[in-house]
C-alpha cells in the first residue's frame, strides 16, 4: 500500500467525493437565491467509477473518504452504494456530510451504513431563521433527523455551523446546547468567499469572536488536536468544567495549509488539489477507461499540483456544492 505525499511532506489520506451537485437547499452561504444550473446526469460520476475511483485511492493510502454534494441523499441508489463500497474497500473509513433534511427517510439505512462519522450543516435552531438561511428548508426536518442519528445509530456526530454576522451569530449558546443534549460536537466555520456572487465581507465574522463571547468563555481551553489527523482544520476547545468540546474552523482567519490532509473530486470527475483553486484534473476519462494505471498517474498529478497555500485574491466562482464541501 502506497502513501501519498505532496511536494511540501504533507500526507494526503484523506479525500472528499462529491456524488452530486444537487441540493433540496439553496443556502445563503453557498448558492445565489435563484439557484444553480444542475449539471446533466450524465456528466456526473456513476457509483461504478467511484467505486473503482475509490479502490485505486486505498491503493494509494487513502484511509478515510468523505461523501458530500450538493446534498449526498438527494441521489437515488446512495445506501446500496455504500453498502458495496464497504466490501471494496475494506479498512477505509467512510463519512458523510449531509443537511439532514433526508435523514428520517433513511435512518434504517444509516444505521446499517456502516458509516464512521456523520457531519450535519445547522445554522440555527430558529424556524424563520433556518427558513431564511436555506431558502425554504424545514428545521424540523433536520432536528428528527439528528434525534434519529443519536438514538438509533452510535455513529459520532458533528453539527456543522457556518457563522455569519448578524444573521446567526447569537445562536451558538443554543447550539452548543443542542449538540450537547444529543452528543453531538458542534464546529463553527467561517463564512468562505468561495463565490463572489456569494460571499459578503460585511457577513463575515470570525469564529474566534464568537467564542470570546461565550459567557463561559474563560472555560475552554485548547485541545492539542496536532496528532489528531482526523481533526483537519478545525481546533478544538474543552469545556473544562462540562467537558463539552467545540471546533472551530477558521479557514478565512487563519491559514491552515500546512496541515491540509485533503484532496477533493467533483461529481463529474474533477481532482481539486486545493479548495481555493480553480485548477484540477479531469479523471473521468481514465475512470471510464478501467485502466487503474492511468487513474493512479492522474491523482498523482494532482498530489504534486497541490499548492502549499492560497491565495484569496484568486477565488473566483466556486460552489460548495459542485464541489463538495
Ligand atoms: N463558507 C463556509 N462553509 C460553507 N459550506 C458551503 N458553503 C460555505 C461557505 N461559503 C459548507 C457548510 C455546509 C457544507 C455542506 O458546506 O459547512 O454545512
Ligand atoms: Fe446548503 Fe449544503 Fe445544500 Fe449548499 S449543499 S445549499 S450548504 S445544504
Amino acid at each position: 500500500m502506497g502513501v501519498l505525499k505532496d511536494r511540501f511532506g504533507r500526507h494526503l489520506n484523506y479525500i472528499r467525493i462529491s456524488v452530486t451537485d444537487r441540493c433540496n437547499y439553496r443556502c445563503l452561504y453557498c448558492m445565489p437565491a435563484e439557484g444553480l444550473e444542475w449539471i446533466p446526469h450524465e456528466r456526473i460520476m456513476t457509483y461504478e467509477e467511484i467505486l473503482f475511483l475509490a479502490r485505486v485511492l486505498k491503493d494509494l493510502g487513502v484511509e478515510k473518504i468523505r461523501f458530500t454534494g450538493g446534498e449526498p441523499l438527494v441521489r437515488k441508489g446512495l445506501f446500496p452504494f455504500l453498502g458495496s463500497l464497504r466490501g471494496f474497500v475494506p479498512g477505509v473509513r467512510t463519512v458523510l456530510t449531509t443537511n439532514g433534511s433526508l435523514i428520517p427517510q433513511y435512518i434504517d439505512e444509516v444505521a446499517r451504513s456502516g458509516l464512521s462519522g456523520v457531519n450535519v450543516s445547522l445554522d440555527t435552531l430558529d424556524e424563520g431563521l433556518f427558513r431564511f438561511m436555506t431558502r425554504n428548508g424545514n428545521l424540523q426536518d433536520v432536528i428528527e433527523g439528528i434525534r434519529l442519528l443519536a438514538e438509533r445509530t452510535d455513529i459520532p456526530l458533528k453539527i456543522n455551523t457556518v457563522l455569519m454576522k448578524g444573521t446567526n451569530d447569537g445562536e451558538v449558546e443554543t447550539l452548543l446546547d443542542f449538540a450537547r443534549t444529543h452528543g453531538a460536537v458542534l464546529r463553527l466555520i467561517e463564512f468562505m468567499p468561495l463565490d463572489d456572487s456569494v460571499w459578503r465581507k460585511d457577513l463575515f465574522i470570525p469564529a474566534s469572536e464568537i467564542l470570546q463571547r461565550l459567557p463561559e468563555r474563560g472555560f475552554w481551553e485548547r485541545m492539542d488536536n496536532s496528532s489528531d489527523h482526523s481533526a483537519g482544520p478545525a481546533r478544538y476547545f474543552r469545556n473544562v468544567s462540562t467537558g463539552q468540546r467545540i471546533g472551530v474552523i477558521e479557514a478565512v482567519s487563519h491559514h491552515f495549509c500546512q496541515s491540509c490532509n485533503r484532496l477533493r473530486v467533483s461529481a463529474t470527475g474533477v481532482m481539486r488539489p486545493c479548495l481555493f483553486s480553480e485548477e484540477g484534473i479531469d479523471l473521468r476519462p481514465a475512470l471510464l477507461s478501467g485502466n487503474a494505471a492511468s487513474v493512479e498517474a492522474l491523482v498523482l498529478q494532482a498530489v504534486n499540483s497541490k499548492p502549499q497555500s492560497y491565495c484569496h485574491a484568486n477565488t473566483g466562482a466556486t460552489h460548495m456544492s459542485r464541489i463538495g464541501g
